[in-house]
């Protein structure tokens, strides 16, 4: 039997935690033959329902869970301790009458100490999947306090606005999901993201060209999917959860799969400058993997509407980095 993969879930107790922790055990992602160790990271006060969330572990019998560690958050070393993955869940939910701004002060020092804590004691080959929110901006602070972690292993998530805008589109068109393809969310994971319509295809033409309606495209599917979050918290009363979980496993099957010819899955990731983007800020961007690593799509052409929409999404990102700029150092 191989050596287990040991997963971090910091939130682990929390809504999109809960989902998560369970689909990571049960092999789904990194196989049926995969042993997995999950380690379990949680608020002090929280610490009693990860007992719970342990039994039930216990109580699924999964074939591929070799075991699971409870961790507090004033021990993240021991938490992150040899782990192979840590997906950053935990964070303070935005409440009425937050601004974003407060929210990044208040979630900041969270991943001061992630990262730290991640450089410290997670395993050389550590990828990160930053998950709460706003969770590019977290994503960069936790990497610049982890400097010896290299780079290219750091991500925040924008998985949930590609199945959201993959969805979406395949409803407008009336066609199977699996129809829509190289859909790239672009920017920051907020309502300023640019959902990529003119490098989607449907069933191997370009969506443009099978929807026929511009004015949709632009007018009505973007905002749909920029403020598609709030939707659902309208609806069901609380924010996102399973569908965010299954965006997390989406996002760690796009980095260790090889994506499919004509195909891109959507993550932030550290820029390296990439379509004029500032080197060093957490954007998203349309990517490929090879299994072993991830590379951003280059050489799409952006018509002025599409270079608008990044530029916004530019500047809100480089508004939140001089926010927390005194967390990076
Ligand atoms: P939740 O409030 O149900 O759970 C969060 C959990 O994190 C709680 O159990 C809390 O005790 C824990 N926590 C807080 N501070 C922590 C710390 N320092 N260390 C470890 N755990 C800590 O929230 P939910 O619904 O699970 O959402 C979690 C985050 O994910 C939020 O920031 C939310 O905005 C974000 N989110 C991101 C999405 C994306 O697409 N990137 C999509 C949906 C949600």
């Amino acid at each position: 039997m191989s050596k287990p993969i040991r997963v971090a879930i910091t939130g682990a107790a929390g809504n999109i935690g809960y989902a998560l922790a369970f689909r990571i055990a049960s092999g789904e992602v990194f196989g049926p033959d995969q042993p997995v160790h999950l380690n379990l990271v949680e608020v002090p006060p929280i610490m009693k329902s990860l007992v719970g969330v342990e039994m039930e572990m216990e109580d699924c019998a999964f074939p591929t869970l070799t075991g699971v560690t409870r961790c507090d958050s004033d021990h993240l070393e021991e938490g992150f301790a040899d782990c192979n993955w840590v997906l950053c869940v935990g964070s303070i939910p935005r409440k009425a009458g937050m601004e974003r701004s407060d929210l990044i002060r208040i979630n900041g020092p969270i991943f001061t100490n992630t990262g730290k804590a991640i450089q410290a004691a997670a395993a050389k080959d550590v990828r990160v999947v930053v998950v709460g929110n706003p969770c590019n901006t977290n994503c960069l602070i936790a990497m610049n306090h982890a400097p010896d972690v290299p780079r290219d292993r750091w991500f925040a998530m924008t998985m949930l606005d590609e199945n959201r805008a993959k969805s979406q589109l395949a409803k407008k068109a009336g066609v199977q999901v699996k129809s829509v393809k190289n859909v790239g969310i672009w920017g920051n994971h907020s309502a300023t993201q640019y959902p990529d319509f003119f490098h989607a295809t449907i069933d191997g033409k370009p969506a443009v060209d099978v929807i026929k309606d511009d004015k949709w495209l632009q007018t009505e599917f973007i905002p749909i999917v920029q403020k598609r979050g709030a939707a659902v918290i309208e609806a069901r009363g609380a924010s996102s959860a399973a569908s965010a979980a299954n965006a997390v496993l989406d996002t760690v099957k796009g980095i260790i799969r090889p994506t499919a010819a004509g195909s891109c899955f959507s993550a932030a990731l550290c820029s390296d400058g990439s379509y004029g983007i500032d080197e060093g800020l957490i954007f998203g961007y349309p990517l490929t993997s090879d299994g072993k690593s991830v590379k951003i799509i280059q050489g799409q052409q952006h018509n002025d509407f599409a270079k608008s929409k990044i530029q916004i999404t530019l500047d809100e990102l480089r508004s939140e980095r001089d926010t927390v700029k005194d967390l990076l150092k």
